[in-house]
């Protein structure tokens, strides 16, 4: 196998290639649309509420292949749903409440370094607290996880419990219940993406209350 390219290393992409990049960009969307950024301007209708990890190897729009408007984002460090951190459950509130999104992704990645940091205890202030849940998790599934021989495996079925872990906690969470109560349509999926082949593993999906 052939690993061409240099993405392994830093890029050092001048910051002034990014906004000419974006001055091109935003070129090309008018001549192919003169109408695109007004109509964009108007307002957004997402379907989608996407939750992903920070990692810059798995940006939402890109692995999704959705466009402006279609997803409303949040990520942080190993998709964590915390149902007590204001910046997540805000965005989720908004998402469900006020833009009427049908699906919620939580989507993860495998050889994810907050699930690897979680396995290995990390303490670092900030990052080992944001990993406390993670760490449970590894804990309470080690009889599961100890059975495999090879390391990246291991690894990897941890990336794929963390996601299902944050479908459950998401769907327990009270403005879920409520949402879920009122009769509205709402559906959470759990997907991994491999960054080995490109492609998103759906694990797990919730299509209606599982706590009724
Ligand atoms: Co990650």
């Amino acid at each position: 196998m052939k690993i061409e390219g240099n993405h392994l290393e830093r890029r050092q992409r001048p910051y002034a290639e990014i906004l000419l990049a974006n001055k091109a960009w935003a070129k090309n969307m008018v001549e192919k649309d003169a109408e695109y950024f007004k109509r964009l301007a108007l307002g957004q209708y997402p379907d989608y509420l996407w939750i992903g990890c920070s990692d810059s190897r798995v940006p939402a729009a890109g692995v999704s292949q959705t466009e402006p408007g279609e997803l409303f984002v949040h990520r942080n460090i190993a998709n964590q749903v915390i149902t007590n951190d204001f910046n997540l459950m805000s965005v989720v509130k908004y998402a469900v409440d006020y833009l009427n999104v049908k699906h919620i992704v939580v989507c993860g990645h495998y050889g994810c370094g907050g699930v690897i940091a979680a396995m290995n205890n990390n303490t670092d202030k900030y990052l080992g607290d944001w990993l406390t849940g993670i760490k449970d998790s590894y804990k309470r599934n080690r009889a599961e996880l100890d059975t495999f021989t090879d390391e990246k495996e291991k690894i990897n079925r941890m990336c794929e419990i963390n996601v299902e872990r944050q479908i459950e906690k998401l769907a327990s969470s009270s403005l879920i219940q409520k949402a879920w109560r009122k009769g509205k349509e709402l559906q959470l999926h759990g997907w991994i993406f491999d960054l080995e082949t490109g492609l998103i593993n759906p694990l797990t999906d919730v299509v209606g209350n599982p706590n009724t």
